[in-house]
């Protein structure tokens, strides 16, 4: 269906038959026992009404719909300074220290792990600062651990809350400014230090205008798990030395040839969504997502943040788990195999590795590993893909494949704005609001009131 609002209809349409199916290639053979060609066309009129509601902002949360247009709406003057300032931090820093929790710092942790090569910390030739983050936790170990570690190294710290009032976020940087200021005095601390929160409202915003932090600003129109396209991400991913145009165009070519058209057979997100929901309906209430790669692991935490957050609501939704294989296959792989029929899984794969590494020959063959010589590893992680697949597909774990081209800003740029709308839909296919999250303040309420924070009633903290 092409919207009868899209103002260039045909044109949209033209591009779509070209590109839709191309990114990402959805496998969905192994949910062929559970699913029928039928069923998924019968959504197609629930599709039509729900990509209407995403497009037209009718439908709940549409408060929070900024996400959908960031990649073409976003300023060429705000990348330069986005840029600028990367620069700034990489020339005087060591250690790059970025502060923030759920949304505030996965998708930027999920970036960076996925383009950067493993290990990237280590590197003796690496081209930027060390990248580390805090906030996302309140333990005394790792805070004492990364105090440690950069007691004799010059850091620059991102700070990063949308509401500027996150506990975590705001302990973290209470300690690692305190650490600032003894090392480079007020002044000195002062320009090493950014602010990335809310254009005018919380404490943060407050704090970064009185001590005079550069601040960059979350659009009001995005929520967090929705903001790695705004300086939220594009800072840190910056300073890692991430090419942030590309990450945009990438998720420009997304919203281009997804926006503006809900076909089912087209249009990638919308089959996503309405696979979820038709499994979710047949009582598969686990998405396992499975990677092959541990430059992953990070972007498979940013999904589940996502799709949790934002399907998490009354009392039901689809509940993400993550597993990296082949690792996870010695642990958490007899459970997939052969536990409580409640999963399906959803494997991403990347078609290239950035590097190739083969097999040795060895004349004794003493560890009988000959046959596999002269292989590239690529084609072993292939062949365990397929005979994973395959043995789930057999213990009744029905499964899909999401194939990627690479690990390159470009594509991932497509593929966040990928879950992004393939979550949203899902939220409206299930009839809940995905961009609230009221869930998350009940712990807080109690936290609060154990610690005896003014104005949350007496609790029994000491
Ligand atoms: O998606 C969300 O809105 C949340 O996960 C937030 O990102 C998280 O709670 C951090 O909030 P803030 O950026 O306000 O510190």
């Amino acid at each position: 269906m092409i919207f009868p609002f899209s103002t260039n209809g045909k044109k949209i349409f033209a591009s779509l038959k070209r590109n839709f199916m191309t990114f990402p290639k959805i496998n969905y053979e192994n949910f062929k026992s559970l699913i029928s060609e039928q069923e998924i066309d019968e959504f197609q009129p629930e599709m039509d009404r729900v990509c209407l509601m995403l497009e037209k902002g009718t439908g709940p949360g549409n408060e929070f719909l900024g996400w959908l247009r960031l990649p073409s709406s976003t300023e060429d003057d705000i990348l330069c300074d986005l840029e600028k300032t990367a620069r700034e931090i990489q020339n005087s820093a060591q250690v790059f220290i970025c502060i923030g929790i759920g949304g505030s710092y996965l998708g930027s942790k999920a970036a960076i792990d996925f383009v950067l090569p493993n290990f990237y910390n280590q590197q003796a030739n690496r081209p930027g600062p060390e990248i580390y983050f805090a906030g996302h936790n309140i333990s005394s170990d790792y805070m004492a651990d990364l105090l440690d570690l950069i007691a004799d190294k010059d850091v620059c710290l991102n700070v990063i809350s949308k509401s500027g009032t996150t506990t975590e976020p705001a302990i973290a940087f209470r300690l690692l400014k305190e650490a600032m200021e003894k090392r480079y005095g007020a002044e000195g601390a002062r320009d090493r230090i950014y602010a990335t929160t809310d254009r005018a409202k919380g404490a943060l915003k407050k704090l970064a205008d009185q001590e005079g932090y550069k601040t960059f600003v979350i659009p009001d129109d995005v929520g967090g798990r929705f903001s790695v396209l705004t300086p939220v991400g594009l800072l840190p991913i910056a300073v890692a030395g991430l090419d942030i145009r590309g990450l945009l165009d990438g998720a420009k070519n997304a919203e281009s040839i997804y926006s503006g058209a809900s076909s089912i057979r087209e249009n990638p997100t919308c089959l996503y969504a309405v696979l979820r929901h038709l499994l979710y309906s047949k009582g598969k209430s686990i998405e396992i997502m499975a990677s092959f790669q541990p430059a992953l692991g990070s972007l498979m935490e940013w999904w589940k943040q996502l799709a949790g957050e934002s399907e998490g609501k009354n009392q039901g939704g689809i509940f993400p788990a993550s597993v990296q294989y082949t690792t996870d296959l010695h642990s958490l792989g007899q459970w997939v195999q052969e536990g409580n029929r409640i999963v399906f899984e959803t494997f991403l794969i990347v078609e290239s590795s950035n590097r190739e590494v083969k097999v040795p020959k060895f004349e004794d063959d003493l560890d009988g590993l000959n046959y596999l010589a002269g292989k590239p590893l690529d084609f072993v992680n292939e062949k365990a893909y397929e005979g994973v697949a395959l043995a789930h597909r057999e213990g009744e774990t029905p499964n899909m494949t999401l194939r990627i081209e690479d690990r390159s800003p470009y594509t991932l740029g497509r593929l966040f704005y990928f879950f992004e709308r393939g979550v949203a839909l899902t939220g409206y296919l299930m009839g809940i609001n995905p961009f609230d999250q009221p869930g998350v303040e009940f712990y807080k309420k109690n936290m609060f009131a154990l610690l005896n924070k003014p104005g949350y009633g007496k609790g029994n903290g000491s």
